[in-house]
């Protein structure tokens, strides 16, 4: 992260600090001087974004365990006595269960924005990586977070999702049974989750980390997909994207706020206002809407097998997109076909979700394996196709010239350069 700091300690006690722990000039290094590229859009301010509902989900979470009890007999009566009774409880439940929600509208732009502007491509390999490593903590953060209310979605939620390593031949059932702590979804069940729900948010925070340091080894991509090659390509951190990050932060703020003042239930599913009881199935047991699109391809495979590996396949493909994609050309901007292709798959990727909240049964079934099949090809065939197939339109030289020129309304000039050295 460090690296780029112009600072010069000036007191003695400065001094002192850093030749013993030199933070300071990493702290500046990373977020004050940083050489960040100069014509990062607001889809750049995501992450940003995310690192403010990251601390917030932290904070809110920390004040609600104070009050929560994850006990099976009072879980489900706590979470009323925080909405009830606790000053300000309601406030922290709702911002903590729509910052959830929060927490993956973002995500799902800032990965979007990666796909579309190339920067899983060398040498952001890395911060691709672990960034699908923190969606993977995320969503097991959230799927555990979920049962702690203890209504009926949390037991029948955890009791589907649970059930799904039963698939796995011979040893399946032993795993489901040691996953529960029982024969059933029950109080160890609920404990460990509590347990797991607490400890993940901070790993997120540890690999979160990581992958600063990882882009900021390589350097941020940006609109252009070209690396910067002067000074003249940058502009210090502070106060170009200090600001810029703060702005959008308090634009996604309103949008947060309206949720949680306005419709705080809107995103949960009113059963969840039942307490848990291993009696009565609901007559639908949905996921929440983050999960829907992988819930839909679970569910496209007649096979509950192959319907697992699918849907964890689903995920596991990104990890190997930095090598799917074989074009020489990073940016989106700069690529005619790849362009359809990306929406296609983003509408595909919206479908799915659509289609996991539906029953599993007649067109609905049809239409998601058609849309599973297709995810798989954008990755496995139409990416790696694309790279041979595609001509891509021309790159500018540098940042610079592609800022000039979007501001004078002349195309960018020049050669096809294959940016991706
Ligand atoms: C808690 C979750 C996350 C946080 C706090 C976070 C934070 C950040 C920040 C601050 C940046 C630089 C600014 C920006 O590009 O928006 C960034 C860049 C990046 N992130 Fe994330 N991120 C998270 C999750 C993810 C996920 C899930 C992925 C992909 C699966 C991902 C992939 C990337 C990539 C490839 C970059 C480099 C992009 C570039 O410079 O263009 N991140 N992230």
């Amino acid at each position: 992260m460090a690296g780029h700091s112009n600072y010069v300690p000036q007191s003695a006690a400065a001094k002192w600090l850093e030749s013993r722990l030199p933070v300071i000039s990493l702290v500046r290094g990373s977020f004050v001087d940083f050489p960040t590229p100069k014509n990062l859009n607001y889809w750049w301010t995501f992450g940003g974004i995310l690192f403010f509902v990251l601390i917030a989900q932290i904070i809110t979470g920390i004040v609600l365990v104070m009050h929560y009890a994850p006990n099976e007999a009072i879980a489900f009566a706590s979470v009323e006595h925080i909405m009830r009774d606790v000053n300000f409880g309601w406030l922290l439940r709702y911002m903590h269960a729509n910052g959830a929600s929060m927490f993956f509208i973002a995500v799902y732009i800032h990965m979007f924005r990666g796909m579309y502007y190339g920067s899983y491509k060398a040498p952001r390999e890395i911060s691709w990586i672990l960034g699908v490593i923190i969606f993977l903590i995320m969503m097991a953060t959230a799927f555990m977070g979920y049962v702690l209310p203890w209504g009926q979605m949390s037991f029948w939620g955890a009791t589907v999702i649970t059930n799904l390593f039963s698939a796995i031949p011979v040893v399946g059932e032993p795993i489901v049974n040691w996953l529960w702590g029982g024969f059933s979804v029950g109080n160890p069940t609920l404990n460990r989750f509590f347990s797991l729900h607490y400890l993940l948010p901070f790993m997120i925070f540890g690999v979160v980390l990581l992958h600063v340091w990882a882009f900021h080894t390589t350097g941020n991509n940006n609109p252009t997909g070209i690396q910067p090659k002067s000074k003249q390509d940058t502009v210090p951190f502070h106060p170009y994207y200090t600001m810029k990050d703060l702005f959008a932060i308090v634009v996604f703020m309103i949008l947060f706020a309206y949720f949680v003042f306005y419709v705080p239930n809107y995103m949960g599913h009113a059963d969840n206002y039942i307490e848990a009881n291993p009696l009565v199935t609901p007559a639908h047991i949905v996921p929440e809407w983050y999960f829907l699109p992988f819930y839909a391809i679970l569910r496209a495979v007649p096979d509950k097998l192959g319907g697992v590996i699918l849907m964890f396949g689903a995920i596991a493909v990104m990890f190997v997109l930095p090598w799917l994609d074989t074009s020489k050309v990073r940016s989106g901007t700069y690529r005619p076909l790849f362009k359809q292709f990306f929406w296609i798959f983003a509408a595909v990727c919206v479908g799915l979700g659509y289609l996991g909240a539906m029953p599993p049964e007649g067109l609905y079934v049809v239409f998601a394996r058609i849309f599973t099949a297709y995810y798989f090809a954008h990755f496995l065939i139409i990416l790696p196709l694309l790279g041979f197939l595609e001509k891509p339109r021309p790159t500018p030289n540098s940042i610079s010239e592609a800022v000039l020129a979007s501001g004078s309304g002349k195309p960018a000039g020049a050669v096809a350069a294959p940016e991706t050295k």
